[in-house]
């Protein structure tokens, strides 16, 4: 019989969390268990798996014993304070925050672009950000004809990126506004609905907010170029679900967009979305619950005569985050990874 294992869900209850409950269902995922596991708030409550009614339990050390997987999407400190002792018990944790990103020993891996980062493992791999990944997907293939010289990125970034209370708050503020009151604001600083702000993450002493440094230096990680020149601005939309992103990529030649077409049709991940006749491109209404990264206005620069531009759209729930982390669990499982090679090697 095939191996199934145990595999534990740490923010099961959150936006990310209750998606990767639903893949790990509909991709069949070999489990021998599952555990959900939250914040002490959710102890008590239950969430439906494969019909199910499943039991949510407060986070404690005891929940890691044998268990062989964790999907961690619980925010970072709750990571830092978690995953450690998850990998003590014997777990590997894939890890949805930015917690362990950028640790030279943690490989950081979208199965599209450096599925053989997750063998040098040593218990922890994380999970890139959000519009890191959707745009690691797009500009890889296109990276591979000819190496890129430059990216410069404009994010539009839905609610969902702030988790699901975030969601409930956009919604909560079109009412009100619509209503004629005034919207509240908790998840956001500012109201989001009818409106957008640069990222709300914090902000660096270089001007770019932690959003922004994100795409700059996880991409330079994933894509092993450490001086890749990415430079972006990241904002929030008034848009539940999915983000979207306009890109502009400058090569050593040019690159004719029939060029990158014809790559990024036969991409994994990828979906081309273009019917120019009817003004129709990828949308974030179009790329919510869908796997793929939708791309489309892929246009040559006019400025520039080796620059192209395009636009995508991806869900960032799904590729984004739980997607992503269910695709490292399942390379895992299909490469026989799960002993933290590099460890044994020391
Ligand atoms: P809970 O629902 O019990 O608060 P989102 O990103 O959608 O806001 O979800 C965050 C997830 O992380 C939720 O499942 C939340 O559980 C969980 N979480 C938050 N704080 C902790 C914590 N200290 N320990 C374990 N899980 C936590």
């Amino acid at each position: 019989m095939d191996r199934t294992y145990s595999v534990a869900i740490l923010g099961a209850t959150g936006a990310v969390g209750t998606e990767l409950l639903a893949l790990l269902e509909s991709r069949n995922f070999p489990l021998s268990n599952l555990k959900l596991l939250a914040s002490p708030r959710s102890a008590g409550t239950t969430l439906t798996f494969k019909g199910e009614a499943l039991p949510v339990t407060a986070t404690d050390a005891a929940a890691f014993e044998g268990v062989d997987i964790v999907l961690a999407s619980a925010g970072g400190s709750t990571s830092k304070l978690w995953a450690p002792k998850a990998v003590e018990a014997g777990a590997v944790v894939i890890d949805n925050s930015s917690a362990f990103r950028m640790d030279p020993q943690v490989p950081l891996i979208v199965p599209e672009v450096n599925p053989e980062a997750a063998a040098q493992h040593r218990g922890i791999i994380a999970n890139p950000n959000c519009t890191t990944i959707l745009m690691s997907v797009a500009i890889w293939p296109l990276h591979q004809i000819q190496p890129i010289q430059r990216i410069v990125a404009a994010t539009y970034q839905s609610a969902s990126g702030a988790g699901a209370r975030a969601m409930e708050e956009v919604k909560q503020q079109a009412q009100a506004i619509l209503a004629g009151e005034t919207p509240k604001t908790e998840a956001f600083p500012y109201p989001l609905a009818f409106n957008l702000f640069p990222h709300n993450s914090a902000l660096t002493d270089q001007g770019y907010c932690e959003e922004e440094l994100k795409m700059v230096n996880e991409t330079r990680k994933i894509f092993g170029v450490p001086d890749l020149r990415v430079t972006a601005t990241c904002v929030r939309v008034p848009v539940l679900r999915a983000h979207s992103e306009a890109i502009n990529l400058e090569f050593a030649q040019p690159f004719s967009p029939e060029a990158a077409r014809e790559a990024l049709k036969q991409a994994p991940g990828v979906k081309l979305v273009e019917d120019w006749q009817a003004n129709y491109f990828p949308m974030p209404i179009d790329a919510s619950g869908q796997d793929d990264v939708l791309v489309g206005r892929i246009r040559q620069d006019l400025s520039h005569p080796c620059g192209l531009e395009l636009w995508l759209c991806g869900d960032q729930i799904r590729k984004g985050a739980a997607l992503n982390a269910v695709q490292i669990a399942e390379l895992l499982v299909h490469k026989n990874l799960l002993k933290p090679t590099a460890a044994i090697a020391q």
